[in-house]
């Protein structure tokens, strides 16, 4: 495990996530219109403006849209103009053996990081060729053993347990079967185990902050495209890219915000029956 200890009595820490990039080999690529490194380029510049110190930045899957080792290191540069050190977990999207075997990016492939007295687990959900995810084996046996390891390790106190897809049924009916197909087993290691304090994911492109099941469950925008919630077929939403904030109290609270670009226009498909 990567640790980072600092002692976060003080202040909270600052942990910042992105997620579903989707960025291509060809800079200019396009999803449904929309120009996803030129999009991502200028969320970071967002967060470079609003986030002099942050801890730590998570990047919750669909890192790519084409898989391609050259799409990650645009990644990776890009990512470079950021103050904190990042871990990355795949989406669908993405190739689980090119994120591993890129030497320059080994360091992000983390299991689990220690930012004072918390732990930030990061869960592999991938399944080659399937839009769904599916949690192994391997990824259950390390949640448990990351949760339980809380009672042994007197510097851990609280968890945040980080996924691409979506453990709660999706807010628009084409995403029923999209998100995590076993979810009941990650609630069911979740329920035994009281250092949760919330569930963090990426996949279905728009804001949620909700409880359920005795957890906080939050749901990042997307730093290009948007999914409208609430309806039946696939539709875009023309809200502005974005990423989120985390504070991480020693008690275990979070504050937790969305921020989008402003002054930004959506230039998309709307016809898009899909992506
Ligand atoms: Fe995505």
């Amino acid at each position: 495990m990567q640790t980072q200890k600092r002692d976060n009595q003080a202040r909270p820490l600052r942990l910042i996530q992105i997620t579903d990039t989707h960025l291509y080999r060809d800079p200019a690529g396009a999803l449904l219109g929309l120009k996803t490194q030129d999009s991502f380029a200028k969320v970071v510049d967002l967060i470079a403006s609003q986030q002099p110190d942050p801890d730590w930045i998570i990047a919750t899957g669909d890192i790519t849209q084409d898989s391609t080792p050259q799409a990650y290191q645009h990644f990776a540069d890009t990512m470079a103009r950021l103050p904190a050190p990042f871990c990355w977990i795949p989406g669908n999207h993405d190739n689980r053996e090119t994120m591993v075997s890129t030497p320059a990016f080994k360091a992000a492939f983390l299991e689990r990081v220690q930012l004072g007295n918390w732990q930030i687990i990061m869960l592999d959900t991938s399944v080659p060729g399937e839009v769904h995810g599916l949690l192994s084996e391997h990824e259950l046996a390390h949640l448990e053993k990351s949760l339980a390891s809380v009672a042994t390790d007197d510097s851990l106190q609280h968890s945040l347990v980080c996924l691409h897809h979506n453990p709660i049924p999706g807010t628009a009916g084409w995403m029923q079967d999209i998100g995590l197909h076993n979810a009941q087993a990650l609630l069911d290691i979740l329920a035994r185990y009281d250092s949760v304090r919330g569930v963090v994911y990426g996949h279905i492109h728009q804001t949620l902050d909700f409880e359920a099941h005795n957890l906080r469950f939050f749901c990042t925008p997307s730093t290009c495209i948007q999914f409208k919630p609430g309806v039946e077929d696939f539709a875009l939403d023309l809200r502005n890219p974005a990423y989120r904030w985390f504070d991480l109290h020693a008690d275990g609270r979070i504050d937790s915000q969305v921020e989008r670009l402003q002054a930004y226009t959506m230039d998309v498909d709307q016809s898009a029956g899909g992506y």
